[in-house]
């Protein structure tokens, strides 16, 4: 895909197809008003007649104009002509995405950059723009034999006046590198487990080092992990035919010796449940459940594309869950990485017996702060549907931060409590803690499960099991929280940059 700011006047543009915003009340946009001059007319004569009403979400397409280079004109509805709400303004520029999926369409110029909303600028404007429309025209073809795509949509302009081109320029290198991130994020997490192994993710992840060359990018091994007592991760991909990896990427963008933020992605590229083993129906889905690892990878990417100017660790631990002679059985003990020991009453909570080491692990990184992403537990969809990501940590600076960042990416989050009395519920006969707290709070017990390995640094811990991909028909990965990610680290990159210059 290209991408450019459009500063020239309408009367030199060309392109398949320019989308202009449209009030209620037979108001226009300034370059909708600008198109009616210039055709006599054409723009007022469709809203007049009631072809569209302005109300926010619609789409008219107008085939011909004209004396003109440009092809088409897609009206949008805006609704009425005032600031719109953030929510709204991603309605009114899917709607016009999805009006353009056609074979003649090659080119556009957007507009709706014009369009006022609340409380953001023409940088945020831009990015969301590219993220919105680049999120709408992913297809995941890779497994189908017929590889064409609904969109062929190649360059996307993005209209700015000159006094706004710098504003504009940087929201749209953010948006093409989080855009970037997000396809990686999807495509990894559609693919199916027999090809997304953990094998496969440490390749994946191999490969971006290659691109860029401020990636590092190291895999642990089995015996790397056993020589670190890695007890819990391992008891969970003894019950696979697929060896496990612990895939490590470092990004070195800010100052030496800068303590780095970490980033850990739960990456069991398939769980059956194990021993304990899921019910039959939707466990395809369960491939998903590599999601907050395949997050970190588009994250380090939009990083690296970004050059932000921080230092970033992505920690993926990577294996299957399986029902297996030699799986973990309920009941087995485990000795964590930390020394801890967890009685495991529920194979299926497998997601927190990777995290855990992993987390000891992230220590030895000296960190400033540690972010989790899981798709940890369905109790999550129960307690904040499909809407919100569930949100946990100890520290409410950095979850206070994380919400911030979602609401401003529009991929919202909501906090949860971990106070000490749910950790009741952990408690066990036999060992240090179970890796199950009953039914009751589930979403918050596994954070509590997870807090008790973070206690030596500031932790967050985001539930993504509801939010990182749609079920039904148009079953397929959402890609969040990539958005949230990002903006949380462009803007820790803004005031890091603001304090050193
Ligand atoms: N990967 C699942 C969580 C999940 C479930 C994500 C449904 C998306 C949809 C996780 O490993 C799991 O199985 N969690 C259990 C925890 C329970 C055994 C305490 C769950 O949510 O049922
Ligand atoms: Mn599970
Ligand atoms: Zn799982």
């Amino acid at each position: 895909m290209d991408y450019s700011i459009e500063t020239a006047p309408l009367e030199e543009l060309q392109c398949d197809c320019m989308i202009v915003g449209v009030y209620q009340d037979q108001q226009l946009s300034p370059s909708a008003a600008a198109l009616n001059n210039s055709t006599e007319g054409l723009i007022a004569n469709i809203v007049n007649r009631g072809d569209l009403s302005g109300k926010n979400g619609e789409a008219v397409l107008i085939n011909a104009i004209p004396n003109s280079k440009i092809e088409r004109v897609l009206l949008v509805g805006l609704g009425e002509n005032k600031p719109v709400s953030v929510k709204n303004y991603k309605k009114a520029l899917l709607a016009a995405i999805n009006s353009l999926k056609k074979p003649q369409i090659k080119s556009i110029v957007c507009c709706l950059t014009e369009c006022e909303v609340e409380g953001r600028d023409w940088q945020w404007k831009s990015r969301h723009i590219i993220e919105v429309f680049n999120d709408a025209v992913y297809q995941f073809t890779h497994t189908k034999s017929d590889k064409e795509t609904e969109s062929k949509i190649e360059k996307i302009s993005i209209f700015a006046p000159e006094t706004e081109r710098a504003l504009a320029h940087s929201g749209l290198l953010q948006g093409k590198a989080v855009a970037e991130g997000m396809a990686l994020t999807k495509h990894l997490a559609d693919l199916p487990g027999n090809i997304c192994t953990p094998t496969y993710l440490a390749e994946q992840a191999l490969e971006l080092g290659k691109q860029y060359a401020s990636l590092t990018v190291k895999v642990l091994e089995e015996t790397d992990m056993a020589a670190l007592g890695m007890g819990s991760f391992l008891s969970v991909s003894r019950g696979s035919r697929q060896p496990a990896k612990l895939i490590t990427l470092e990004y070195q963008g800010g100052i030496k010796n800068a303590q780095p933020i970490v980033l850990i992605g739960k990456g069991l590229t398939f769980d059956a449940g194990g021993i304990s083993l899921k019910p039959g129906p939707g466990m395809d889905e369960m491939k998903y459940d590599m999601c907050g690892g395949a997050t970190v990878l588009g994250a380090l990417l939009a990083a690296a594309q970004m050059q932000l100017p921080l230092n970033i660790i992505g920690l993926i631990p990577s294996s299957e869950n399986m029902p297996d002679g030699d799986a973990n059985k309920p009941g087995d003990i485990v000795t964590t990485m930390s020394g801890k020991t967890i009685e495991i009453l529920n194979t299926d909570a497998e997601g927190r017996l990777l995290l855990c080491d992993t987390l000891t692990y992230a220590e030895h990184y000296n960190p400033e702060i540690v972010i989790d992403i899981a798709t940890l537990t369905g109790a999550c969809g129960v307690a904040l549907g499909r809407v919100a990501s569930g949100l946990l940590g100890n520290d409410d600076a950095l979850c206070n931060d994380l919400i911030a960042a979602g609401e401003t990416a529009n991929d919202n989050i909501w906090r949860l409590p971990i106070w000490e009395e749910y950790q009741e519920q952990l408690k066990s006969n036999f060992a240090d803690m179970a890796n199950v707290g009953g039914r009751d709070g589930g979403t918050i017990t596994a954070a509590c499960f997870l807090s008790r390995f973070a206690e030596k640094f500031r932790w967050a811990h985001l539930d993504i099991a509801a939010t990182a991909w749609r079920t039904g028909p148009t079953k397929g990965a959402t890609g969040r929280p990539m958005q949230l990610i990002c903006q949380y680290l462009t803007s820790r990159a803004q005031t890091s940059q603001n304090i050193s210059g």
